[in-house]
């Protein structure tokens, strides 16, 4: 039998989806009904785009998604790591659901992603959540049909956890939660190890996706449907390192913004340490690209910034958005800040305010310094008093927000493009939309225009979105 199951990826994983497909339709025939899904997925972009490519499986594989977890026949938890104590959070759903599984013993319950390439979170489940099925982590989700063939025929807890990457599987399917919009893979991992962050410790060094199967990837999505992508990874500037192609991130941005039907085009994150001058350049002389910088700042302290290994210094980064906003003056710029970090005095903070203040984003996710156990520096001393935090964090929330309300304020009047995404769920008959620097629009409208790229003026700004409406042809 095991000679017969291939050896080579995808083949493998192409073999087990059909063994698999096999057990669910007979299932079906008995129960009158395909068995179904639900993927709750927590983190960033990597992790939404990693949950869509584990729908994909399990919709190849004959399940249909469910509304909710309490009553879907296979719940899979994408966990995120990134903040201390996130696991409560997870394992209070987790508990949660042993009632549902009483009443349908055949539920199937799974957690992957980066909470799981923790070796104490895998004892955990193993020792005090026995109902969990399915354990795996970062590096094998493209094995799920696998995984759960195994559970499936041994009816036993599977724990399958890579401790690093050796290959990137590709061609599986894929199950989109927008019909008109994706992220894409073009790095995986991470190399920075900035002090703080879990994430080069549980997504692996870092990898580069071979172009051709990028630009191939993303040809297909515009022929489904797809106008706008964003390329992804923790680091895009750093892209192509250790390919056989001479290829940077602005090769790659270059060529992708090539491809017919492709609307618009985004990426996240690029480091601001080594954002280049040739990836301005090709951002300004590519209409397609968005005029928008996600350029995490984390701190605007020189000091700061040395202790947290981020490798560029207040001037440098100023001058930086000196340079990007020369080239592209109507550019847009967000940001991620953290506040407290260990040793941050109210100087640096003071230079973190005064960051903000030059730069002006438009908006900025800010983040309490959370004390990441595995991590350099939650072995510093000087750890700040929470309520030092709080005040500061406060003080930052509000110079963000005025800025932010300031900003969008300027823009009110002006007739720009959107990309419509969804009905509004809170107005009747609006829908809402996002512009090319990402911030939402609400405007009315019918639902027949989701998916498609219309001319909204935006009458009224309020704070970190717009209300609007559609341009008329008389205006
Ligand atoms: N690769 C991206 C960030 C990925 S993590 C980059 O380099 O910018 C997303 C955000 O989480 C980070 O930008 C940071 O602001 C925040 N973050 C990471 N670790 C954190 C920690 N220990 N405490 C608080 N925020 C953290
Ligand atoms: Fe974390 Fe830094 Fe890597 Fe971003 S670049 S994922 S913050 S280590
Ligand atoms: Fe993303 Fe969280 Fe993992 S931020 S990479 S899902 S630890």
């Amino acid at each position: 039998m095991e000679s017969l199951i291939p050896t080579d990826e995808p083949l493998r994983q192409e073999y087990f989806m059909s063994e698999v497909n096999d057990i669910i339709h007979t299932g079906a025939i008995d129960r009158g009904k395909y068995p179904t899904y639900k993927v709750v997925t927590f983190g960033c972009q990597m992790n939404a785009r990693d949950s869509e490519k584990l729908s994909g499986i399990l919709s190849g594989i004959g399940y249909t998604e469910a509304k909710s977890e309490e009553d879907a026949d296979l719940v899979l938890f994408n966990t995120c790591t990134v903040r201390e104590n996130a696991n409560d959070r997870l394992y209070g759903r987790v508990g949660q659901l042993k009632k549902s599984k009483e009443k349908n013993p055949d539920m199937i319950i799974g957690i992957c992603g980066c909470m799981m390439q923790e070796a104490e979170e895998v004892e955990k489940i193993k020792k005090s959540y026995r109902h969990v099925d399915l354990v795996f982590g970062t590096h094998n989700i493209y094995k799920l049909a696998e995984i759960l063939f195994d559970h499936l025929k041994t009816k036993k807890q599977i724990v399958d956890v890579m401790e690093s990457a050796d290959m990137i599987v590709e061609k599986l399917p894929n199950k989109r939660q927008y019909a008109f919009k994706s992220g894409v893979n073009i790095t995986f991992g991470c190399n920075n190890f900035c002090s703080y962050c879990i994430v080069p410790y549980v997504r692996g060094k870092e990898r580069s996706r071979k172009p051709e199967e990028i630009t191939d990837e993303i040809k297909g999505l515009v022929a489904d449907g797809v106008k706008e992508v964003m390329l992804l990874g923790q680091n895009v500037n750093s892209y192509g390192k250790g390919l056989d192609e001479k290829i940077n991130f602005a090769m790659l941005l270059d060529e992708v913004a090539k491809i017919d039907g492709l609307e618009r085009l985004r990426f996240m994150t690029p480091h601001p340490k080594d954002l280049s001058d040739e990836v301005i350049e090709v951002m300004k002389n590519n209409k397609k690209i968005c005029k928008h910088l996600h350029l995490p700042l984390q701190s605007g302290s020189s000091a700061i910034l040395k202790k947290m290994n981020r490798v560029y210094t207040k001037e440098s980064y100023l001058d930086l958005v000196k340079r990007i906003k020369a080239a592209i003056p109507d550019i847009s710029l967000t940001t991620d800040i953290i506040v407290g970090f260990p040793g941050e005095t109210e100087e640096d903070f003071l230079d973190t305010l005064d960051v903000v203040k030059q730069v002006r984003y438009d908006s900025a996710f800010t983040f309490i310094y959370s004390k990441r156990s595995g991590t350099p520096a939650a072995k510093m001393e000087d750890q700040i008093d929470p309520d030092i935090i709080k005040d500061r964090f406060d003080r930052l929330l509000k110079t963000v927000q005025d800025i932010a309300a300031e900003n969008t304020k300027k823009n009110e009047g002006k007739c720009m493009p959107v990309l419509v995404e969804n009905n509004d769920e809170h107005l009747e008959g609006y829908l809402t939309g996002k512009l090319e620097n990402n911030l939402t629009v609400h405007f009315k409208g019918g639902k027949r225009l989701i998916g498609e790229i219309v001319d909204v003026v935006l009458d009224e700004a309020k704070g970190f979105y717009y209300m609007g409406h559609i341009q008329t042809s008389e205006e």
